[in-house]
């Protein structure tokens, strides 16, 4: 492995230095840039300053700056769970592609390892983007060969989808419609903002369990905990990022979260609006529950907004073949590549 830059200067991003978060998301989105071009998605200045600045119990963010001389090169970014995956962190370490192969990716990373350590981490994740065209176990690509180096052993690969808008209304309306017949004992709520007080305890019940229930490779993950508290903060920092959410669920007899889907749509991103996670309770599954939530969401926001020109972005792991199947026939296409990589500190 190259020696290590002796110039490299790594600091912490201060909470309150908005200039420096600002250097940090453009030098991040640099480097994002160069590996999947126009693909790229990263956090605005806005989202990220109010993440940062007024972190929800539950996420803490942690960016760093490498330096060397008077030049920026390179960046560093810890994600930490406080209420549950407590061994856990996620990492990304991002170098501007002139500087690369001397050493300074190492140093961050060698960085963010120490900060994980003393805090009691050791069970690290990284993730790292490539074109599509490229290999789907990432061989050969920077991110996943410098996870290699540093033992970090691929996990699960992933795929990004994007969805140009406007969808296609009547093709959306049709696998509405088709699948309408199979959940008829179940009632479609939608809604944007925050989850509605009675529906709050049974969707937080199902959707703490995304992290397990979708595929996981090789990764070892915990469920997040249920917490009702914590998630009005959540909901309070992804306002105060300009984010908003927009929701529907299935609900059983019960009224019972079964099945949800959310978008996540920021006022401050010009190219992206977020499809996050989409999940159907084992106990209900067969009856077509997961098309008619993300269908449903879609058209929803798509009435609402008709005028809405952005890209929707999705993430599925290579292997999950169901909600890969429902995200072509909407219309997604793939554009790029994402491996999830896994090390355990002794
Ligand atoms: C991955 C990345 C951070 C590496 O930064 P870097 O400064 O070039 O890393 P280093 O110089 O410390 O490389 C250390 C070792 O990793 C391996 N490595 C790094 N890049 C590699 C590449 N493109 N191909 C093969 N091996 C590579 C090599 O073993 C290298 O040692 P060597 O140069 O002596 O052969 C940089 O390429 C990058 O920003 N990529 C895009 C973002 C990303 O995917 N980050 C990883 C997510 S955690």
């Amino acid at each position: 492995m190259g020696a290590l830059d002796p110039d490299v200067r790594i600091t912490a991003v201060a909470p309150s230095d908005v200039a420096a978060i600002e250097q940090w998301v453009h030098l991040t989105t640099a480097v994002v840039e160069h590996e999947v071009g126009d693909s790229a998605a990263m956090w605005t200045v806005p989202e990220m300053v109010a993440a940062v600045q007024d972190p929800p119990e539950n996420r803490h963010e942690l960016l760093f700056l490498g330096t060397v001389g008077d030049d920026l090169v390179a960046t560093g970014w810890i994600t930490l769970s406080m209420i549950d995956n407590l061994s856990g962190a996620d990492l990304y370490v991002g170098v501007l592609p002139e500087h690369r192969r001397r050493g300074l990716g190492s140093a961050v990373l060698a960085h963010l390892e120490e900060v994980c350590a003393e805090r009691g981490r050791t069970r690290l994740g990284g993730v790292t983007d490539w074109r599509y065209d490229g290999p789907p176990d990432g061989s050969g690509t920077s991110g996943v060969e410098f996870g290699r180096a540093h033992g970090y052993a691929f996990g699960l690969g992933e795929v990004q989808r994007e969805l140009a808008l406007p969808a296609d209304a009547d093709l959306l309306e049709g696998m509405a419609a088709a699948a309408a017949p199979y959940h008829s004992a179940y009632e479609l709520r939608s809604w944007t903002g925050p989850i509605p007080d009675d529906l709050l305890q049974s969707y937080l019940e199902l959707s703490t369990r995304l992290a397990t229930e979708a595929p996981v490779g090789d990764l070892e993950r915990e469920d997040h905990v249920v917490d009702l508290a914590d998630h009005r903060k959540s909901e309070q920092v992804l306002a105060e990022q300009q984010r908003v959410p927009w929701h529907t669920v299935a609900l059983d007899a019960d009224g019972a979260v079964v099945a949800y889907s959310d978008l996540v749509v920021g006022a401050t991103d010009p190219k992206w609006i977020h499809q996050w996670g989409t999940l159907v309770d084992p106990a209900h599954r067969g009856h077509r529950l997961g098309v008619a939530v993300k269908v449903a969401n879609l058209l929803a926001f798509q009435r609402a907004c008709p005028g809405e020109r952005r890209r929707i972005l999705t993430w599925n792991a290579e292997v999950n073949a169901h909600m890969i199947a429902i995200n072509e026939q909407m219309g997604f296409r793939p554009t790029a590549r994402g491996g999830q990589l896994q090390k355990k500190l002794c």
